[in-house]
């Protein structure tokens, strides 16, 4: 077998809590299969660009610290959100990346992220064939919006989904404390896909209503038609929860609430105060106490309440696109094919980039109540073995 060089890996995109078990997956594959140095890009394919690089044996070179690693939130290397540009002979971008690639002596360059960062995979994969580079370019999943397509579900979710359930049932807890009428909107990440505010369903259970509507992207809002209808609910139950995403549009497909000064490098407008419209709205039109919960950031970084299906499909999942890597894959993403619900089971298996990169994947239709309010069983059966299980104390030498 030809001596293995080295291999590089980055993180891109938003944070999840699970996005450094990648990490963590990634690392130990690489030391696993013989890779001689392992290294890692500070601040995804822009740190790289600029040759921010660090040396992961000086940081990670203990079972502890692969274990705190795996229960850490956020993207221990940094991240970015940088689009590369369209891979043409000659284009400098690429010539500085692959300069570094040679001068690091790579052999497998590995990225978590999502759908944006699955468009570095599918670039830099597609110069080396024009260019005839034997790199390998492998892409790791990972995004708490769930909306990749091809893969059952993405690393990342599960926890924030988890998080989500809480939250809402706790919320449920508090909205109920007063003798009067009130709607509480919470506000939910996830983009213009409702996977994560649809987990606001899980909170529901024999001694918890989980929240009263669930409004998702998926559904055009139509508000006079809501308004009415949180009136007649009002009638029957004084105190109403609504769980709403960030990028829930009106009929006519505009955003209720979108910050038009904020655009990402992939034109993703920056979607904040959903809720706040909501709240400041149906009190003017209800005349109720209403009031706004924005999660926000929290529920992107949440490892108190990490799921361990989450974090240890993570792992797994970065170790054997280390795996797919040696075995001569490129231009591909790492997913997981669910096999069976009951008793749970997902096995990894690899998909060409091009059937992933730039798609984001919505909540099918078949999961969403008639009336566009909820989810049906579907939707909680396929998401309860995600967020299942809790990380045992570290045990372990050193
Ligand atoms: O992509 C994950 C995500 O958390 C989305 O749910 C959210 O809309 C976006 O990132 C926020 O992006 P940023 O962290 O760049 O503001």
């Amino acid at each position: 077998m030809e001596e293995k060089k080295n291999l590089i890996v980055g993180q891109s995109g938003g944070p999840t809590a699970a996005i450094n078990a990648s990490l963590a997956g990634v690392y130990c594959g690489a030391k696993h299969f013989g890779f001689e140095k392992v290294y890692g890009m500070r601040f995804g394919i822009e740190g790289f660009l600029n040759e921010k690089i660090v040396d992961l044996d000086e940081t990670l070179n203990s079972e502890l610290n692969i274990e705190l690693l795996k229960r850490t939130p956020s993207s221990y290397l940094g991240s970015c959100r940088y689009k590369l540009p369209k891979p043409e002979a000659g284009n400098e971008v690429y010539q500085k990346a692959f300069e570094l690639l040679e001068k690091y002596s790579i052999d497998v360059f590995v990225y978590i992220g999502g759908n944006d960062s699955m468009d570095t995979i599918l670039k830099m994969s597609e110069y080396a064939k024009i260019i005839g580079s034997p790199i390998k370019f492998v892409g790791i999943p990972k995004t708490i919006d769930n909306d990749l397509p091809v893969t059952d579900h993405t690393p990342g979710y599960g926890s924030a989904a988890k998080y989500i359930a809480t939250c809402i049932s706790e919320v449920v807890r508090d909205s109920n404390v007063y003798d009067l009428k009130s709607v509480t909107f919470v506000e939910i990440m996830g983009r213009n896909a409702g996977w994560l505010t649809a987990a606001a369903a899980l909170a529901k259970n024999s001694f918890n209503d989980g929240a009263d509507f669930i409004l998702l992207p998926e559904i055009g809002l139509n508000l006079k038609a809501f308004i009415n209808i949180l009136g007649n609910r009002l009638n029957e139950k004084n105190n109403i929860v609504v769980a709403v995403s960030e990028g829930i549009k009106d009929q006519n497909g505009n955003y209720i609430s979108e910050d038009e000064g904020n655009v990402d490098a992939f034109g993703h407008k920056m979607l904040s105060g959903t809720a706040a419209y909501l709240a400041k709205k149906i009190k003017s039109e209800l005349g109720v106490k209403t009031r706004a919960v924005e999660i926000n950031t929290l529920q992107r970084a949440a490892a108190h309440l990490q799921s361990k299906t989450d974090i240890d499909e993570a792992f797994n999942i970065g170790f054997l696109g280390v795996k797919a890597g040696i075995e001569g894959e490129t231009g591909v993403m790492m997913y997981f094919d669910r096999v069976n619900d009951a008793p749970y089971l997902s096995i990894v298996r690899k998909c060409d980039i091009s059937l992933v990169a730039n798609i984001e994947k919505e909540i099918p239709r078949g999961w969403i109540s008639e009336d566009g309010f909820g989810v049906n069983e579907k939707f909680i059966e396929y998401a309860k073995p995600l967020i299942t299980g809790e990380l045992s104390n570290i045990v372990c030498e050193g």
